[in-house]
């Protein structure tokens, strides 16, 4: 099978109904239960517009080869769609490193890192993560989803309760309904709501565990809270801040440490916990959980993603400490300014065409298509014409509100920006007209309550 384009027939099933139908099956057999999402999403897959099964075969980079899961294709196309943002995967030095390393320290962590699953690497990353969040210790996780799910799920209690942004990304939403049945939601970035729900939980309950959680920069919206304004409600209401900082940290503001700048370097931070992944702007993989140490051995016995998980490699260590060298040192307040111009190019070479974005400059481009349909549409000839730009929608995003979102890397250049911003123009144009020539007489059925 081939990947499609607007020249391909598209059935109306596919650009219908998405995977959130089939969140709860009905049935008692495995086939009964789960068959009817399996032949929704092949029907997507048939007609090129199924979101996920992307495979790199090639290396990850501005530009690189690209299949999918059904088709049998292989496609050069420009990258608008990975979360390498100083570029550092095809760092010299990271690749150095982590070929040394494995020489030295072999491949494999062993076991979970209270059973002997550290080296001596993963207790350098910890100390050099600290460091540079001025924070007196850190943690190391197998990912970014497993720290941001085991600060919360080791530290909040069913006594506590959690304050929490609407948009928190999915693992500390996962944690939130483990640790606690008290689970507050905030509008998004409103502190207004924010001090309500303190307000709510602190006069009936004065001694408690209050727990406020929310990110530096929202990987669907790209934006972030008023963090000092953030953190002085939290000590005005006694409640303790975790901030998942997994998009920031390391790429943006003048020093990388964005939003969290002023905090870190003059507040006091003994009620403060950051989380973050080593995936992003490190270009390896592993999370982690950094504060006071305080939280210590309430971390290392308690947060189940940690005790429970094996550790990561020593491959994985060294490549993350190659890279915070590099995001800490001149080069990579280079890397930083290079970042900024080329994103703040991409989005207004975007606006040029007509495109709204949203948020404010960061290496995630949010933009606004809305109707789903399109979007899907969008998506699958995009990179039919060698483009790769992720299709987000509902329940990510509210209903009919799809974004095209795009991550940006240093590295690319502004002849391939303007590549890309090139296609998406011609693209969305296209399928403009597809969809007036699509058969719409198809109401869509929604779940009760959707
Ligand atoms: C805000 C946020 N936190 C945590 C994670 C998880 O990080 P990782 O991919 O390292 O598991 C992600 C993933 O993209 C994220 O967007």
């Amino acid at each position: 099978m081939s990947l499609k384009s607007a020249s391909d027939n598209i059935d109306i099933g596919a650009l219908l109904g998405g995977s959130f139908l089939y969140r709860i099956p009905k049935g008692k057999s495995l086939s009964e239960r789960y068959t009817p999402f399996n032949q929704y999403v092949d029907l997507l897959k048939l007609n090129g517009v199924y979101p996920f099964g992307r495979i790199a075969t090639s290396k990850l980079g501005e530009e690189m080869y690209i299949s999918n899961t059904w088709a049998d294709e292989d496609k050069p196309c420009i990258n608008f769609g990975s979360q390498d943002y100083l570029g550092l995967s095809n760092h010299p030095e990271v690749i150095k490193a982590a070929k040394e390393s494995i020489d030295k320290y072999g491949i494999n962590a062993g076991g979970s890192p209270v059973l002997g699953g550290q080296n001596i690497l993963t207790s350098k990353l910890g100390k050099k993560i600290a460091e540079a969040l001025k924070v007196e210790q850190a943690h190391i996780f197998p990912n970014g989803w497993s720290a941001c799910f085991g600060a919360i799920a080791g530290l909040v209690t069913a006594r506590d309760c959690i304050v929490m942004d609407m948009l928190m990304h999915n693992s500390s939403d996962v944690a939130a309904k483990y640790a606690t049945e008290h689970v507050y939601k905030f509008k998004h970035n409103d502190l207004t709501d924010l001090e309500k729900k303190l307000k709510f939980w602190r006069e009936r309950n004065k001694d408690g565990g209050l727990f406020v959680v929310i990110e530096t920069l929202y990987s669907m919206n790209s934006d972030g809270p008023d963090m000092n304004g953030v953190y002085d409600l939290c000590c005005q209401y006694e409640a303790i801040l975790i901030v998942d900082i997994a998009h920031e940290f390391g790429c943006m503001g003048e020093d990388g440490l964005g939003l969290m700048s002023d905090i870190l370097n003059n507040k006091n931070k003994d009620n403060l916990i950051l989380t973050g992944s080593l995936s992003k702007v490190m270009a390896s993989i592993g999370g982690f959980v950094a504060g006071p140490r305080s939280i210590r051995q309430q971390i290392e016995i308690f947060s189940p993603s940690f005790t429970f998980a094996t550790g990561i490699s020593p491959i994985s260590c060294s490549i993350a400490l190659r890279s915070l060298e590099i995001i800490f040192s001149e080069e990579g307040k280079q890397r930083r300014r290079d970042l900024i111009s080329i994103i703040e190019y991409t989005i207004d070479e975007l606006n040029k065409r007509g495109f709204i974005t949203n948020g404010y400059p960061s290496p995630i481009i949010p933009v606004l298509i809305g109707d789903s349909r399109l979007a899907r549409l969008l998506c699958r000839e995009v990179l039919s014409m060698g483009l790769i730009a992720n299709l987000i929608e509902f329940p990510a995003v509210p209903r009919n509100k799809s974004i095209i979102r795009i991550q940006m890397m240093g590295e690319t250049s502004r002849e391939n920006i303007l590549k890309a911003c090139n296609i998406l123009h011609e693209a969305i144009i296209k399928v403009q007209d597809v969809l007036l020539n699509v058969k719409m007489d198809a109401i869509e059925i929604m779940p009760e309550g959707e």
